[in-house]
């Protein structure tokens, strides 16, 4: 869970209370039928009330520029530009702003989405709440006290190419322009934590050593527990990477679980792209503002999980679902002797045999389908 229930009832509890007659109210999506409202903003109407309320309750606070829109209308400026990439001419033609001027009404909603971050996009605080998805994602992959995954994600962008050494400073791993952010989701695809927005070069352990949470982590802030890292990470005491040359079958069992829950970030990125087509290509981008490509990362992170809580798949797959970024493999003799003991304890307790307990192979795949 990407937050605790009862922070989820006080939130609808405050909206409840505040929006009361706002949310009877008619608004501008109104006009949409239920396929319309999908095909348009990849949500459905229950979940697209609650973030026009959730919206409403933020905008009070932030001095509008745009006092010609109602908060609605605004909101469904930004989501249907989160779902295409572009804005749809049935929604420019409803709210009558021309195209730069829905540039300028994004912008302010990301923002202030992107402030929704604190309350919808949470880290497990509490023992119990961590304790919770470790013994989840144990049943789900067989690795104990894990919080979740951690992983490096690329967002195309444009940059002039003009510019040579910024250019250059876009070029991510893959070859294309990109910006990158750490995310963190658990092993249901919930966004955990999402922070840092570089530019595409910058390698993920570069980023982790950087982050609050990887600070946090590493400082033993959130106790004895790990987050998964693919091959770009180090091994650390608290970032659990593969074995890089798996010697017998517990080392090979392990690595497969590893990739088991490893892919429950591609799958995750994947569903976020798709909902949200606006992260297949963010538009120009200048070395020294990533800000507002911050917020809509953000904002659709935020947006990713309120959707997940109401239940709404994202739209098919068009295509093959992105592979995660290789990253820059590290030389495992680096690595110091204490952190290979670790990781070599883990995998003789739990993947010395096939499997530990009554069969959960099957038992995983049921979840997975879940
Ligand atoms: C597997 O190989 C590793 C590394 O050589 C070793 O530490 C571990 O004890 C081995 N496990 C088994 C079950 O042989």
């Amino acid at each position: 869970m990407a937050f605790a229930l009862p922070v989820w009832l006080a939130v609808q509890e405050e909206l409840l209370g505040h929006g009361g007659a706002d949310s009877g109210a008619s608004s501008c999506f109104d006009e949409f039928d239920d396929e319309a409202l999908f095909q348009l903003f990849h949500l459905n109407r229950p979940c697209i009330c609650f973030i026009i309320d959730a919206a409403r309750i933020r905008m009070k606070t932030v001095a509008q520029k745009n006092p010609a829109l109602s908060v609605d209308a605004m909101v469904m400026v930004a989501l249907n530009y989160y779902a295409h990439g572009v804005s749809s001419t049935s929604v420019l033609q409803r709210v009558d702003q021309s195209q730069t001027e829905c540039l300028a009404t994004i912008s302010t909603v990301s923002g202030v989405i992107a402030g929704m971050s604190d309350q919808f996009i949470s880290f497990p605080l509490v023992h119990d709440a961590k304790n919770k998805i470790a013994l989840k994602t144990e049943k789900f992959c067989r690795i104990p006290n894990v919080l979740g995954v951690l992983a490096a994600a690329h967002f195309k962008i444009r940059a002039s190419p003009y510019e040579k050494d910024m250019f250059r400073s876009f070029v991510n791993s893959l070859g294309y322009t990109s910006v990158v952010s750490q995310i963190i989701c658990d092993s249901d695809g919930n966004i955990l934590s999402i922070e840092k927005c570089c530019v595409g070069s910058t390698f993920e352990q570069e980023l982790w050593e950087s982050s609050f949470k990887g600070r946090e982590m590493e400082e033993e802030i959130h106790g004895p527990y790990w987050v998964i890292g693919g091959k770009g990470y180090q091994l650390s005491k608290h970032v659990l990477t593969p074995v890089s040359e798996p010697a017998n079958d517990s080392e090979t069992r392990f690595n497969a679980a590893h990739t088991k829950i490893h892919d429950v970030m591609r799958t995750t990125l994947g569903s976020l792209k798709r909902r949200f087509r606006c992260l297949m290509q963010l538009g120009f981008a200048q070395e020294r503002s990533l800000d507002k490509k911050s917020n809509i990362i953000k904002a659709c992170s935020v947006l990713h999980n309120i959707a997940k809580k109401f239940s709404v798949p994202p739209p098919p797959a068009a295509g093959k679902i992105e592979q995660l970024h290789p990253g820059k493999q590290r030389a495992e003799p680096e690595i110091k002797p204490e952190m290979l003991q670790a990781r070599q304890e883990l995998i003789n307790a739990y993947f010395l045999t096939v499997s530990s307990g009554s069969n959960p192979e099957s038992k995983d795949t049921a979840e997975e389908d879940a």
